[in-house]
């Protein structure tokens, strides 16, 4: 999909210089990805909530060659800084986009990026970056050839791009809510990009928090790549293949109507069976940490005794996501100060909220 040998700048007519800024967030899937095929295709479908303060903000600069050469000329920088390892990883992605981008190696390339949050905090930052970089490659094409003027087009181009980058990172392009993966549940819905589900949504879910508490900031053990891999030979994997796809429809019953409880047993069910197929992969492993379940404990007996509907989600990694509408922030923030976050690393929880999306500066 979107081959197109025809993306060839012409030489006698070069462009000016310019620039690109995209700011993109980051994404909470409910129900969750773990397991793929091919290229970064899902074995199941996915539904996250767009988030809003946990952002990645990225300046793609391109000028044409002076000379020509046939490769991808990038100069790279991560928070004003050189990153040789970060470089690496953007150029393989960057040649590797050769088929749908050809002019990329027309170009002399510059890209500074940086995220709201620390790199090192242990919060998944691919989905807000290859987002990002995936919006500035499609405006940078726009800007070049005029061929992505339709909104649909280009959202649609963006979230592709961004699968190729980090499967999730599909999903971030879209306000509010996105759905990834072939579903009966969702006219149009596709492996190879994320549409939007905002229009799913309650009013209730478009007032929504969800602050993360930061319980370790040190880099996972098992990487999701190779956690998506050990899927393959995971016992349970066909039974949770099928159960994703019961529980999406679930979700979006949940979010058409605004049932909050419906809509939190599935966000704490996914969390707890997505670290359960870590465990149950071979060799196994565990990401959860002993204040994770301190908190989940601490977050069911709040429910149980205020009867406010606050919920967890996990991502893969120990932080806990806390999932809440609007309408009781003050009782929750000051519960979070009181109570929660002496188990976050230096007090450290995230203040984020579904919104917007992305957003070009
Ligand atoms: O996008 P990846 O390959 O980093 O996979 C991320 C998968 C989860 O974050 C655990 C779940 C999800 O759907 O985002």
């Amino acid at each position: 999909m979107y081959e197109n040998p025809r993306l060839i700048l012409d030489s006698s007519n070069p462009p000016e210089p310019g620039q690109i800024v995209w700011r993109s967030p980051s994404n909470l899937a409910i129900v969750k990805y773990w397991g793929k095929h091919g290229r970064q295709l899902p074995r199941n479908p996915s539904l996250s909530l767009t988030l809003t303060a946990s952002c990645t903000d990225t300046a793609l600069g391109y000028a044409f060659k002076e000379t020509v050469n046939n490769q991808i000329d990038l100069e790279f920088k991560f928070h004003g800084e050189e990153n040789e390892a970060f470089r690496a990883k953007v150029l393989a992605f960057l040649e590797s986009l050769e088929p749908q981008f050809p002019f990329l190696r027309q170009l002399e390339l510059s890209i500074q990026t940086g995220n709201s949050f620390p790199h090192s905090a242990g919060i998944a930052s691919s989905a807000s970056a290859m987002s990002a970089l995936a919006l500035c490659l499609c405006t940078l094409e726009d800007a070049l050839f005029g061929t992505l003027q339709e909104e649909d087009a280009f959202d649609v181009k963006a979230s592709y791009i961004a699968r190729l980058g980090s499967g999730s990172a599909c999903r971030s392009i879209y306000p509010y809510a996105a759905l990834w993966g072939k579903t009966p549940a969702m006219a149009g819905s596709s492996d190879e990009f994320a549409v939007p589900a905002e229009d799913l949504l309650h009013p209730t879910f478009k007032d929504f928090h969800d602050d993360i508490l930061i319980v370790s900031t040190s880099e996972k053990s098992v990487s999701s790549r190779a956690g998506h891999a050990l899927m393959e030979g995971n016992p349970y994997a066909d039974a949770r293949y099928k159960q994703a796809q019961s529980r999406l429809s679930t979700l979006i019953e949940a979010l058409r109507t605004g049932d909050l409880e419906a809509f939190g047993k599935i966000a704490e069910d996914e969390a707890l069976t997505l670290h359960a197929l870590m465990m149950a992969s071979n060799p196994s492993y565990m990401l959860l940490h002993p204040n994770t379940v301190a908190l989940i404990e601490k977050i069911r007996a709040y429910r149980a005794e205020t009867k406010h509907p606050v919920y967890f989600s996990l991502d893969a990694g120990p932080n806990i996501h806390l999932l809440y509408p609007g309408s009781i922030i003050s009782d929750v923030r000051g519960w979070i100060e009181e109570d929660l976050k002496e188990h976050c690393v230096d007090n450290w929880y995230i203040q984020d909220w579904v919104g917007e999306g992305p957003e070009e500066i």
